[in-house]
């Protein structure tokens, strides 16, 4: 781990090319329970694309034991190299050379789950970001790509399954009751999709010919109790590589594709070249252990990571400045794969909501940083909702601006032009300027610079002319090291309705021939629309055309009229959340008018509840609350209890008052026979759930009484766990005797011990912190776990903003010191932690005061590491 007070900074200006290539790696594994060894044997040769003057070399190494070290055959003296904390010097060697090395690791005792380590019994590796070096001495960067060969040796009983990238080559017994196998990927890549796993695990297996006829062998491994969990990746993967085929040209390009489950791992899961390892959670689904939420996040991580394939792997980062490259497009790739396997529009809402959620608050902290950073000190802590998501909106933005056509003119340029090859964002849209012959110059700020933009907008209709001005400005908020923002290239795609609720034909003054989609490119513009009879209400942003927040004087009524009438499924769910948020935070500010306004939403609540044929999916959006964290961001300063009451007031109120029809809507979506994951049936669940949300929230004895039962009845895991965290909410007598049961059921099970975990981390009762700690010492909590963090301490200090800034300060105290526990363990899940802190600047005086004082309790600790530093010293600094 880093030791110095304060590490140093990264930048983007100061990249620079290796002065040497690595072109092959031969890499030899003799796993063992304590002294793992690694043998290396590197052919290395000056890069032709490096100019500048270099007589050293450094290779990446640390935490590392050498054993040898061989250059060209021969023992390397004393005085031709040097190795210190960060890794190996060679001081002058030859144009071209092999160098071969032993190294001994200790992977019993990694618990940062990065480079080799123990997950259960098994063996595996975590290699991105910067992993690799924990294995041997390399080049530990992404552009340099090379061809792997391993072999892999570990005891024949505790191993039986041995895998790498690649193709299997040949495998065989060895004395001692151990054995070996060898596999070899033929196409170069970087070391941080290097892989391995040794464990004795099940699998199972299925096929998939490539459109142009090469048989894929498809294996999914996990440990032998989670083998009847397994189908809904199988098929997931398997529509996957279907869709990458038919949505832009690309097959697959080895013989297997093997697929890992893990419990112990960092993030979601690792697109490691045809060795793909996942966190368990992303793969393990039955209907009475998974919600939908599992399945679909299961059907979207799978695909993500086969998607990598061609968006990372063949085509991959020059630096990882550059992450967004692969992170954003292939986000990209798996919400329109989700989208055309699933309800598309449901999925849109979904994604803009999390956006909004977590991205927006991310711009607006300490910690914004543009889509492609101009420095870091810690790459982890650049997995950011920013890199991902709204790197996901940045390419939906080109994809939209050129229309499908052109899109897949210039993807299919950017995989022919760069296969092979580690390059820039900027390469990317070029290649989007070359299909189309547009200039995206100005375009490019989206990469550039942070913070989310700001559209004001004003109408002005003139009967006279006819004609209809929208007037839009921009601005850019200021953002830690960027100020005064150069304006952005930004697509707003427009409807005009007319009084009966009905799309008015557009025509544009300029004569724009995609009159619906506005380029906004000036700090302030008009446009203008001709031919319009009557004044029309604009209905603006259609679909989210663009990651930014708008501002249009709507009226009351107006939103109601477009939540009616908008032919834009997003648009009609967007104004009534705009309504609902005005209703909330009305409440909030105790305003008189807030009576009123609330009896006119439960109303607009109950029109829409009893619309004929509405679809229950998008209703269940509709008719969902904004969350206590977006409500919290649009306040000057975040009113925690406020906010908290006036939510639970609003749920109240209206399962009061609507409670007979909101019970017998929940009888009609009652259960249906066998378990499905179908869009259809997902939505009635959904619709379900949130109605029963409504009636719990009346404190009615019969609405108690239908959690227990919901509960009870036990149809699958989304009702379940459902009705268990609303019981678990409140006060209700059978609350312990329910998670009792849930546990004696289901301790044996990790990842549905994590929601047990959850439900009581999230709940908003008074004893919750308290809780929480006393949970820690529960058989099935690990501190060393991330599932288990995430699960117990991530949903108290992220999914539990009432609890986690309760005023005492209790919540900020028991999470420092957790981050102080955790990074001595893992520091990335460690920084992780802590970036919930990242907003306390927008809070009262006393909360800020004591935020402060724990963020320089960490900050003023010593031997902190750099993951952690980094995000105390910028959430102060900001
Ligand atoms: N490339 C992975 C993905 O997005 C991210 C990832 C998995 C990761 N494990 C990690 C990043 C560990 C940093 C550290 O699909
Ligand atoms: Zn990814």
């Amino acid at each position: 781990m880093w030791k110095e007070a304060s590490p140093r900074t990264i930048y983007l200006k100061d990249y620079q090319p290796v002065p040497w290539v690595i072109r092959t790696v031969d890499l030899d594994f003799r796993l063992h329970e304590k002294g793992t060894r690694v043998i290396s044997r590197l052919t290395l040769e000056r890069n032709p694309a490096f100019t500048g003057q270099a007589a050293e070399l450094r290779l990446d190494g640390e935490g590392l034991k050498p054993v040898w070290l061989r250059l060209d055959g021969s023992e390397l003296h004393g005085d031709a190299y040097g190795i210190d904390d960060q890794g190996l010097v060679l001081f002058n060697p030859p144009e071209q050379f092999v160098l071969e090395s032993e190294v001994e690791l200790a992977p019993e005792k990694n618990t940062t789950l990065q480079g080799l380590y123990r997950s259960g019994s098994m063996f595996c590796t975590q290699c991105e970001a910067e992993g690799f070096r924990h294995i041997t001495w390399y080049l530990d960067r992404p552009d340099v790509m090379a061809r792997f060969k391993v072999r892999l040796e570990a005891d024949r009983d505790k191993y039986p399954v041995l895998l790498s990238n690649g193709n299997p080559l040949e495998r065989g017994e060895l004395p001692d009751n151990r054995h070996y196998a060898e596999w070899e990927d033929p196409h170069p890549k970087p070391s941080y999709l290097f892989a391995l796993v040794a464990g004795k695990l099940k699998y199972i297996e299925d096929s998939f010919e490539t459109a142009s006829g090469r048989p894929v062998r498809l294996r999914i491994y996990v440990e032998p109790e989670n083998i009847d969990k397994c189908d809904h990746a199988m098929q997931s993967l398997i529509r996957s590589m279907r869709w990458d085929e038919e949505k832009y040209g690309r097959e697959y390009d080895l013989d297997v594709f093997n697929i890992v489950a893990v419990n112990d791992f960092n993030m979601g899961a690792m697109e490691n070249k045809g060795l793909n390892i996942f966190n368990s959670k992303y793969v393990l689904a039955r209907p009475d252990t998974a919600t939908d939420d599992d399945y679909l996040g299961i059907e979207a991580v799978i695909a993500h990571e086969y998607f990598h394939n061609w968006t990372g792997n063949r085509i991959t980062c020059r630096d990882w400045f550059q992450l967004s490259l692969k992170e954003g497009f292939t986000v990209y790739r798996d919400q329109e794969f989700s989208s055309d396997m699933g309800a598309r529009g449901i999925k849109r809402i979904d994604d803009v909501r999390m956006l909004r959620a977590h991205q927006f608050a991310e711009d607006d902290s300490p910690m914004a940083h543009p889509v492609r950073p101009a420095s870091y000190m810690e790459i982890n802590n650049f997995y950011t909702v920013t890199v991902y998501e709204k790197g996901a909106e940045v390419v939906r933005m080109q994809a939209n601006l050129l229309g499908p056509e052109l899109f897949r003119k210039a993807t299919d340029i950017y995989f022919d032009r760069f296969d092979g090859q580690a390059v820039t964002t900027d390469d990317f849209v070029r290649c989007m300027e070359d299909a189309s012959g547009r200039d995206l110059t100005q375009f490019r700020h989206w990469y550039d610079y942070a913070g989310t933009p700001e559209l004001t907008v004003q109408g002005e209709y003139h009967p006279d002319e006819q004609v209809y001005r929208l007037q839009v400005r921009q601005s850019v908020p200021d953002t830690p090291g960027q100020k005064n923002k150069p304006p952005f290239h930004i697509p707003l795609v427009v409807g005009l309705l007319d009084s009966h609720g009905r799309d008015m034909p557009l025509d544009r003054s300029d004569g724009s021939a995609r009159p619906e989609l506005l380029e906004v490119m000036e700090k302030e513009q008009t446009f203008e629309f001709r031919n319009l009879p009557e004044a029309p209400v604009p209905s603006l942003l259609r679909g989210f055309s663009a990651p930014v927040k708008l501002n249009y004087p709507y009226s009351d009524a107006e939103l109601v009229f477009l939540m009616a009438h908008d032919s834009d499924g997003f648009n009609r769910w967007d104004a009534g959340q705009e309504l609902a948020q005005r209703v909330l935070l009305k409440l909030v500010e105790q305003a008189p008018e807030g009576a009123d306004m609330l009896a006119e939403f439960t109303h607009a609540f109950h029109r829409a509840l009893d619309a004929a044929h509405s679809d229950p999916a998008l209703l269940s959006e509709v008719l969902s609350l904004p969350s206590e964290s977006l409500l919290g961001e649009r306040m000057e300063v975040v009113d925690v209890e406020g906010i908290h009451a006036a939510r639970e007031q609003v749920k109240a109120h209206i399962g009061k008052r609507l409670h007979d029809d909101l019970l017998s809507h929940y009888r009609d979506l009652g259960e249906e026979g066998e378990y499905q994951v179908t869009p259809e049936t997902i939505g009635r669940r959904r619709l379900k759930n949130l109605l029963l949300t409504y009636l719990t929230a009346s404190g009615s004895r019969e609405a108690v009484d239908l959690c227990v039962q919901q509960y009870q009845a036990g149809h699958n895991m989304t009702d379940v766990i459902h009705a268990l965290t609303l019981v678990a909410d409140g006060d209700h007598p059978a609350r312990q005797e329910l998670l009792d049961d849930f546990a004696a059921r289901w301790h044996a099970d990790p990842l549905v011990m994590d929601k047990w975990f959850s439900v009581q981390a999230r709940s908003s009762r008074k004893d919750t912190l308290e809780r929480v700690m006393a949970l820690q010492e529960h058989p099935a909590f690990s501190i060393t776990n991330p599932n288990k963090v995430r699960a117990l301490i991530g949903s108290f200090a992220m999914g539990n903003p009432f609890c986690f800034h309760s005023a005492d300060g209790k919540g900020y105290t028991f999470l420092v010191d957790k981050v102080l526990q955790l990074d001595g363990i893992n520091p990335q899940i460690a920084a992780r932690l802590l970036r919930s802190m990242a907003r306390w600047r927008h809070y009262d005086k006393a909360r800020r005061e004591l935020a402060r004082g724990q963020l320089e309790r960490v900050a003023g600790q010593n031997g902190i590491s750099r993951d952690v530093y980094e995000v105390a010293s910028k959430s102060l600094q900001g």
